[in-house]
């Protein structure tokens, strides 16, 4: 860990070192910036747990077109940016071009999959109808039931652990500190955010602040009240179970299914690690792995992909997505002079990290949000103060 000096100019500091604040530090510190990154266990975070579904399209909800255009920006960029990342931090990403197919297992399901599939080819997007033989001669683990499916050959998969390691790498190669410690207070001087105190009782002053501490960030204490809308945890239970070398390829994609009205998805990396989720629970932060929702995910698994019941089953995680209240993420400068936001990824910060530090590093370096990001204003929740009093203060946060 690199230290930085308490007391010296820093240009950005960013709050939260999860993938989203390191990977916009890689990219501002590449810009040329002084960045120190605040985070007492750098690479940690919602991408511990993810899955690394890279899924603008299998994942698209109707309304959210806006945030299917930043999706698919960030899917195009994400070959070269995971290239450039193993590059920058002689470090793998796991990042695997296989593809998705989203099956159906019951009629209504098929239904479902169907009007996706209209939508997909209103808008334009690439993806295929199947039928259920044909489903299953792509994926022959497959259940004998399945309806039909929709492959989707650009939806891809990426390993969250791997791409935090490799981050942590980048940035200290390019120069970013990180610095491992928690934030006691946002510092606000004449309505502007300068800076943070630590919780060791350091001060760190800074041209600008990035709030990057997902379903945290709204909690910083110092924070004043109407800048950031609540960003709220949402709860995700996820399974890893080992396809053993015999068995492989036991998936050769990522499968996916609406199972009793979950969300279910299966993501085989290509070192034999079979990634099963996930829970979907409004808990609050809490991140306990429970019997019932490890049940309810080999339960569907099982109706998805019979055979899974014969892998070992390695680790059972819960972790926190950040979910802004219209869900999509929120991107550059906020209504506090200083303080700019990149949180609130809810199911897509794997997905929306080269494409948030892309923009997020054109901001800091040039002063421009780029208009991609102009729907993913803070400021569509600012409540509009002119005048910031800081928020009590609270628990001291990553
Ligand atoms: N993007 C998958 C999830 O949030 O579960």
């Amino acid at each position: 860990m690199t230290r930085f000096k308490s007391g010296a100019r820093t240009d950005v500091l960013i709050v939260g070192g999860g993938i989203i604040g390191l990977a916009v530090a890689w990219r501002a510190a590449q810009r040329g910036l002084r960045v120190v990154v605040v985070d007492p266990a750098h690479g940690g975070g919602a991408a511990m747990v993810a899955a690394g579904m890279l899924a603008p399209v299998t994942e698209l909800q109707y309304g959210e077109e806006p945030l299917l255009r930043l999706g698919m920006a960030s899917n195009e960029r994400y070959a070269a940016f995971a290239a450039e990342l193993e590059e920058a931090s002689g470090l793998p990403t796991g990042y695997r071009a296989c593809g998705t197919l989203a099956v159906a297992l019951d009629s209504d399901d098929r239904e479902e999959l169907r009007e996706l599939h209209a939508f997909h080819r209103r808008l334009g997007l690439d993806s295929t109808w199947l039928t259920g033989r044909e489903c299953r001669r792509l994926e022959p683990m497959l259940a004998p039931g399945v309806r039909g499916g929709l492959h989707v050959a650009d939806d891809h998969q990426v390993d969250g652990r791997r791409l935090a390691a490799a981050l942590v790498a980048a940035c200290e190669r390019a120069g970013a500190v990180l610095h491992r410690a928690e934030v006691a207070e946002l510092l606000v001087t004449a309505d502007r955010a300068t800076g943070a105190r630590l919780s060791t009782g350091e001060r760190l002053d800074a041209e600008r602040v990035v709030l990057a501490a997902g379903p945290h960030s709204h909690l910083l204490p110092g924070l004043p009240a109407g800048v950031l809308p609540p960003v709220r945890p949402v709860k995700g239970q996820i399974l890893r179970l080992r396809v053993p070398a015999a068995y492989r390829p036991f998936l050769s994609r990522n499968v996916r299914a609406v199972v009793r009205g979950q969300h279910l998805y299966l993501v085989p990396r290509e070192d034999g690690e079979l990634v099963i989720g996930a829970t979907s629970e409004e808990q609050g932060y809490d991140t306990t792995v429970t019997a019932g929702g490890v049940y309810e995910l080999l339960r569907d698994a099982h109706d998805l992909v019979p055979g899974i019941t014969e892998l070992p089953l390695v680790e059972t995680s819960a972790g926190l997505r950040p979910g802004s209240p219209d869900n999509a993420p929120l991107l550059g400068p906020t209504a506090l002079p200083g303080l700019v936001a990149a949180t609130g990824h809810y199911r897509n910060g794997v997905l929306l990290t080269p494409v948030t530090a892309d923009l997020l590093a054109d901001y800091l370096a040039t002063g421009v949000l780029p208009d991609l990001a102009a729907p993913f204003s803070p400021g569509r929740f600012s409540t509009g103060p002119t005048s910031f009093e800081p928020s009590p203060p609270a628990k001291a946060l990553a």
